[in-house]
């Protein structure tokens, strides 16, 4: 399995997304692959936020070595699964789609443990309050993620 977890600047939510799964196969052992990338391209480069780090790291996660890159259509071929954080996300990806195979590939990440509500990890960067929600999502849906592969 090789996952790809989506946000706009790869910065807040989707590292943390990638720290959180990460963490989890490695301690189920499994074999795979787990990356993140934004849909924008501001924030390449950087580390993640580090209110981001901060939350991870209240959980024993350190996600300090990550840093932002843009999603690119060869993403598609290169995962099996991208999983978008909200509404926004998952029309940016789709509009980079070349085929119904790369669209198939894109999936909400709170539908894994809310199926079909169409949840959205809301984007935390305007409040500092919104990381532990975040963080307790994320991990709600890595969680469903394991269960169901
Ligand atoms: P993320 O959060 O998509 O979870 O990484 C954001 C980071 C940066 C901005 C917006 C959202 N920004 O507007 O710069």
């Amino acid at each position: 399995m090789k996952i790809l977890m989506v946000c706009l600047g790869n910065i807040c939510r989707s590292p943390l997304a990638e720290g959180i799964l990460k963490t989890k196969v490695e301690k189920n052992r499994l074999n795979w692959i787990v990356d993140s990338a934004g849909t924008s391209s501001q924030h390449s480069g950087e580390q993640p936020d580090s209110r981001s780090i901060a939350i991870a790291e209240k959980y024993g996660i350190d996600i300090t070595d990550q840093r932002s890159r843009q999603f690119k259509t060869r993403d598609f071929s290169e995962f099996d699964l991208i999983l978008v954080m909200d509404a926004s996300n998952f029309r940016n990806v789709v509009n980079l789609a070349r085929d119904e195979e790369d669209i198939k590939k894109v999936k909400l990440i709170m539908n894994l443990a809310e199926p079909d509500q169409n949840n959205e990890v809301p984007d935390p960067y305007w409040n500092d309050n919104g990381f532990e929600q975040v963080y307790q999502m994320l991990d709600k849906a890595c969680e469903a993620l394991l269960l169901k592969y």
